[in-house]
């Protein structure tokens, strides 16, 4: 039988997550600090990078894992994983904003229009921003389910927006292995929803046309 936490249980599970989520920050806060790193703008930028990255993945990875795995109170953990996609990603174009542009907005335009790959990085959070804000249960109730849904489909752009912007980084160094690996993985995860959100249309007009 599936594993179905109490709500006790659960209530730990999200501090566990929610303790260990916030452990790349504090690696990446605890080298700057103590002097350990030689490049430590550059290991800031790719740390927080990544770490959007992961997190996309994983809250993309929350709704097949819990179809395949009948473990309904997994989606109760989606929208932490979200959240910290959000921050990690927020604290990426901070850093960015920060040591790049020293808080120079019009500066930081400039380049994003010059550099494509950060264009395409930039649109990308400008992206996640709604979807943060409206994560909330009151703004679920505010919009209404449908509406909510519609603007959380966002993330089949935002997702191979981010991979874009990756593959495009590392274009400069001809170094493909992880973006192909991650765009993989967005692939098949958004390749699924699609292909259930298809399989789900096809019996439902077959139901309604034979009953
Ligand atoms: C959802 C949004 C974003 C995601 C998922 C993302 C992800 C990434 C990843 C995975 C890397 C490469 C890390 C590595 O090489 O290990 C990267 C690099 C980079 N990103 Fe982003 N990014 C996002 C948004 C942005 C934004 C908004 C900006 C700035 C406006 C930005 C600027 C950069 C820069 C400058 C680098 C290169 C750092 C270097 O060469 O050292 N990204 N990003």
């Amino acid at each position: 039988m599936a594993f179905n936490p109490t709500p006790t249980q659960l209530k730990g599970i999200k501090a566990a997550i929610f303790s260990l989520a916030l452990v790349p920050l504090a690696r990446m806060v605890w080298l700057t600090v103590s002097g350990q790193l030689v490049e430590p703008l550059e290991f800031i930028t790719r740390g927080t990078g990544s770490w959007a990255l992961y997190f996309l993945c994983i809250t993309l990875t929350v709704t097949p894992l819990r179809r395949l795995s009948k473990m309904n109170w997994l989606i109760k953990l989606r929208r932490m994983f979200g959240l910290y996609a959000f921050f990690y990603a927020f604290l990426h174009f901070t850093t960015f904003l920060w040591f790049d542009h020293f808080f120079d907005v019009a500066g930081m335009f400039r380049d994003v229009a010059k550099r494509p790959f950060i264009l395409v990085g930039f649109t990308a959070f400008v992206l996640l921003i709604p979807l943060a804000v409206t994560s909330t249960n009151a703004m679920v109730k505010r919009l209404g389910g449908k509406r909510w849904i519609w603007l959380h489909r966002l993330i089949y752009l935002i997702a191979p927006l981010g991979i874009l912007h990756f593959w495009w980084m590392r274009a400069g160094k001809s170094n493909f292995t992880e973006p192909f690996i991650f765009g993989a993985i967005v692939a098949v995860l958004l390749g699924a929803r699609v292909y259930w959100s298809w399989a789900g249309s096809k019996s439902r007009a077959a139901q309604t046309s034979g009953g």
